[in-house]
Order: C-alpha cells, then structure tokens, then sequence
C-alpha cells in the first residue's frame, strides 16, 4: 500500500479527550467548537492505525450523514480518497487497510443492528439520545469488547440521557469561549443578543433542568383581577388578534393601557371569516375603539385589508422567523420583568408554559408550541404586549 501521509492535528484543547483510552468518553461542548470534526479525524486516525477494524458514526438524520461524509470524511481522507470506498446506498467507507465505517442514524434506527464495533462516535448526543431506546435497545448492546472506544459528543439537550451518560463516564465540558475556532468578541455579541437560556446550554453546554422553556416568571404576572366584557369609559385599550388559520384558534386579547393588564379574552375555532369579522369588531367598539394589531402574514392579509376597509385603525404583523422571534423574546422580558399582568386564563397560562424552543443546526432559534398544542394566545399576547408601550419604553431588538 502506498504511504501517503494525513496530517491529523487537533485543537490543544481536545487533545487530552482525543487521547483517552477510556471506554466510554462523553464530551459536552458549545456549538461549532470542533466537537465533530475533531471526532471525525480521531475515528479516520484510529481505525487507519489497525487493519480491520470496525467503526461506527451515529448522527441525527441520513442527511447530516451524507453532509459530513461530504464537508469532513472527504476533505480529510483526499490524500487516499482513491483507496477508500463510499458505498452510497448502504453508507459504509471502507478504508485502504480494510477498517470501515458504518453510518447510521437516530431517524433510521432499524437501519443500526447486529453488528460489534470497535470504535464508535455518536454526534449530537443531546438530540439522538433523546430517545432512550436507541442506547439501551440499539447501541449499548453494539459495544462490547473491553478494546471499544465510544465517543460520546454534542451540546447538551436539558437533561436527558445524555446528561446520565455524561455523569455516568468520564467527561469533558468545554464552552465555546475554550475553542480556538471561535472569535472572542464575536461570542460576546452572541450573547447579548440571545435569552441567557439559550447561551447556557448551546455556548456554554451547561446540562439545564428546564431546558426548552421561553417564558419564565409566569406566576409572577397573574392577577387576581376578572375579566371585563366592555371597556372603562375613556380609557385607552391595546387589543390584539391572532387569525385562525387550519385548525388552531383565532384568539383575541385587550389590555388596559395604564397598567398593561388583560381584561378581555377570548379563544374560539370559527373558520368563517365573518364570523371572526363580526368578533373583533364587536370586541374593538366595547374596548372604546382600541389599538388593534392583527396578524397580516399570508392569510391573515386578506382578513387585515377587510378590517382596513370596515374603516377602523388597524396595526398589521407580518410573521418571519425573524419577526417571530422578536415579538416572543419581547414578551420573554416583559414577563421575567413583570410588565405584563393578567388574570388567571387557564389556556394562556397552559401555553405560556408549555412554549418551546429549539435551535436548528444552523444556529437559529425557532419558537413553538410543542406538537399537537397550540400558541394562539402566546402570539396575540406577544401583539398585545408589541403594541402597547412601556414605561421606560426601553425594547430590546433581538432582531
Ligand atoms: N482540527 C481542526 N482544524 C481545522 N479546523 C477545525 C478543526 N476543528 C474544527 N474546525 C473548524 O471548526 C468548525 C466547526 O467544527 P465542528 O466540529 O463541526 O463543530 P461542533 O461539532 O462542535 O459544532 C469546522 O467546520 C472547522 O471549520
Ligand atoms: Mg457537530
């Protein structure tokens, strides 16, 4: 075989992870610190070192596969990219000496059986070992021999599986300030410009108990006040509306300007756009003809130009993910800082607390509502919240 020389060089950093001879090796680490490229490279040397060795890569979905074979496995073995072999429909690499890879993932789980591996990592571990079964019924059992080396790698997810493991085996913890492949000042922006939540766990790879959740201090914010069917004479009301547009609900809240109380809630699934018309227009006299903000993103626009024409001063709110997320970590301050109050509203208080978000591979934060549960009364509160303005009036742009 020819001798071409690849030039495996890891990050100080890593390198007392790199070369530990432990079983299991769990390391938590801040996004784009070198967790996968480095593992990568530490798999490729490993099994480049021992003629017939069997290796294993674990990732979140065969897309990701089919990318880091392309952006690191590829890059990395060009020298003897000739001498390798990538076998496309079954996702093996089979190496010059005879070691291979195998890849699999947590999307494609029956995929991933039966075999005895020598080495393996497992990316993204706060993700794929949210499913508890993939360990203990897939891959657990894979691991045998007292020889096999299993690294363990991703920032945490809250604290699932992958926290157990981490306190269960030796670990790392590195935060994204420890890579060299992050620049200083540029994590200092990132900082200050996401929830301090989301900093912990995805910078810092801290192991949060309450990971996921947006809104904190929501009892703080409940009152013992009831809710109003009309207006106080002359006061100024803020009312906000979010659209129905499948099956989730149009949801319709008022505040009291003066002291940015809730005193007007309602929540119904009514399709009919006239009916709903008929809803707001009824809401926005009995509320002195208040400040109204109306979702206008796609269909909401057809229902925003309609309340335009009826003559009435109306607010529209085009939805990006942008725009969403500006609106929501708005109304995570007021709420941690007590500048929104309303009364006991089961369902908003429901979805305030179960709220989610989550942070795509790519580094951006999404707010939802988890499956199969709603945010309709999350987004108009957030409108409502948007509309009226605060004492200090001192709005933080997240955008
Ligand atoms: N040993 C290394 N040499 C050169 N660049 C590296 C090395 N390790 C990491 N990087 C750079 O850092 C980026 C992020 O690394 P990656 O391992 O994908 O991060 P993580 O898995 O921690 O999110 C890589 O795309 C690469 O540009
Ligand atoms: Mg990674």
């Amino acid at each position: 075989m020819n001798r071409v020389k690849i030039d495996f060089r890891y990050p100080s950093f890593l390198r007392e992870a790199i070369d530990s001879e432990e079983k299991y090796l769990c390391v938590a680490a801040g996004r784009r610190t070198g967790k996968t490229y480095n593992f990568v490279m530490w798999l490729i040397e490993e099994l480049l070192s021992t003629p017939k060795l069997k290796g294993l890569h674990v990732d979140t979905t065969q897309a990701n596969i089919v990318k880091y074979f392309d952006r690191y496995y590829f890059p990395m073995l060009k020298p003897i990219i000739h001498l390798c072999k990538w076998d496309k429909q079954k996702y093996v690499l089979t190496l010059p000496n005879q070691s291979y890879i195998d890849f699999g993932s947590a999307e494609r789980p029956e995929n991933l059986e039966g075999f005895n591996y020598d080495r393996a990592i497992l990316n993204e571990a706060g993700i794929i070992l949210k499913k508890e079964s993939l360990w203990t019924n897939t891959l657990r059992p894979m691991f045998k021999g007292e020889h096999t080396k299993v690294r363990i790698i991703g920032t945490p997810k809250g604290k699932n599986l992958y926290h157990k493991l981490f306190n269960r085996y030796k670990s790392f913890k590195f935060a994204a300030y420890d890579s060299p492949f992050w620049d200083k000042k540029e994590l200092e922006n990132i900082k200050k410009e996401m929830p301090q939540q989301v900093w912990k766990q995805e910078y810092l790879a801290e192991f949060l108990d309450n990971e996921g959740v947006v809104f904190r201090g929501i009892s703080e914010c409940v009152t013992n006040t009831t809710l109003l069917n009309k207006g106080e004479l002359g006061k100024p009301y803020a009312m906000a509306v979010d659209l129905a547009k499948h099956e989730d609900f149009t949801v319709i809240i008022v505040c009291d300007m003066s002291n940015r109380q809730v005193v007007y809630f309602d929540r119904f699934n009514n399709l009919d756009w006239n009916y709903q018309k008929q809803k707001i227009l009824d809401a926005w006299k009995k509320f002195n003809g208040a400040q109204l903000i109306v979702d206008s993103t796609g269909v909401g626009d057809v229902v925003y130009d309609d309340l335009v024409r009826a003559g009435i001063g109306v607010q529209g709110y085009k939805f990006t993910n942008s725009t969403k997320k500006s609106l929501i970590q708005n109304l995570m301050l007021s709420i941690e800082n007590r500048e929104i109050k309303f009364p006991h509203i089961d369902t908003l208080i429901t979805e305030l607390e179960t709220f989610e978000y989550d942070m795509s591979a790519s580094g951006n934060i999404r707010y939802n509502a988890p499956d199969g549960m709603h945010d309709d009364a999350v987004i108009a509160l957030g409108l409502a919240n948007f509309l009226m303005p605060k004492e200090d009036d001192s709005y933080v742009s997240f955008i």
